[in-house]
């Protein structure tokens, strides 16, 4: 049977990805925040995740205000960069898992939550910029990608309780898929940042440890966190953190935490990242 044998959380900030593209990553800006990946680097080496279920949240660059799906699940053998304005980042085509994804739709959509099954789909910074910060700069990526979008960009985004409780239906749908593999569950975005309005560049670095510290242990708690208290204390962009809450849901209740970095600024965001074992 496949299994979910750990998660990871990241930021993905899109001047992380042009750092790493433009080979700025030594410079003072930028060394401390890539330091705190070293670690990561090393373990995903050893873990050997064959699959990722990636959460992430598209910027625009697939969904227009045309169509803006709650949930979305990447269903396509491959997925391209997206290109964001700049061309798209010279980064490996993503590789999808048709097989399992379309086995997670159908199991998570029979269990009571509506995702919309996508069978094309370009990929922005939301997905590639937490692969580049864990892998590096590979010819081609390791593993293959399930992308799972999530609404964090047009109210109203789906609560931290919702993605708490599709994550526990994502654990059921791995769980039950009839082939060995090893899978990770990635929650990304975050951690507080907010882009526009008269509080643009907001940074609240005691609402973000808090959270750091309380998403190994106390799960349950942060998914009883409103929406509205994200965009108080963590700015209208911080709302990207409900995304974390899949990645928790899908692992057990009891997990290891193997590593958490915090790190202030990112361009206009705290930068947060968390790696926890199913025990
Ligand atoms: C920034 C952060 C984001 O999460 C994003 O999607 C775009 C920009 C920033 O800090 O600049
Ligand atoms: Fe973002």
């Amino acid at each position: 049977m496949a299994r979910i044998t750990a998660g990871v959380a990241t930021s993905h900030v899109p001047a992380i990805g042009a750092a790493i593209d433009l080979g700025k990553t030594k410079e003072p800006y930028w060394a401390p925040m890539f330091a705190g990946y070293d670690y990561s680097k090393q373990w995903i080496v050893e873990q050997k995740p064959e699959v990722i279920f990636l959460v992430y949240n598209d910027h625009a660059s697939a969904f227009s205000l045309d169509l803006v799906p709650t949930f979305a699940i990447g269903c396509a053998d491959e997925f391209q960069p997206a290109d964001e304005g700049w061309g798209p980042r010279p980064v490996p085509v993503v590789k999808g898992h048709p097989e399992l994804a379309s086995h997670i739709a159908q199991s998570v959509i029979q269990d009571d939550f509506d995702l919309t099954v996508v069978n094309r789909m370009d990929v922005d910074h939301g997905l590639t910029v937490p692969l580049s910060l864990m892998f590096g700069q590979p010819e081609a990526w390791p593993c293959l990608v399930i992308p799972f979008a999530v609404n964090v960009v047009l109210y109203p985004p789906p609560s931290g309780r919702r993605c708490y409780e599709l994550g526990k239906a994502l654990r059921r749908a791995v769980e039950s898929f009839d082939q060995d593999l090893n899978v990770q569950v990635w929650g990304t975005g975050g951690m507080s940042h907010q882009l526009q309005g008269p509080r643009a560049g907001l940074i609240n670095q005691d609402f973000d440890r808090d959270f750091l510290a309380r998403v190994a242990g106390d799960g349950e708690g942060l998914s009883r966190i409103p929406h509205i208290d994200y965009v108080r204390e963590a700015g209208s962009e911080g709302i990207e953190l409900v995304m974390w809450l899949i990645m928790r849901g899908a692992l057990n209740d009891q997990v290891r935490e193997k590593h958490r970095f915090y790190h202030v600024p990112a361009s206009n965001t705290a930068v947060g990242h968390l790696i926890l074992e199913n025990t």
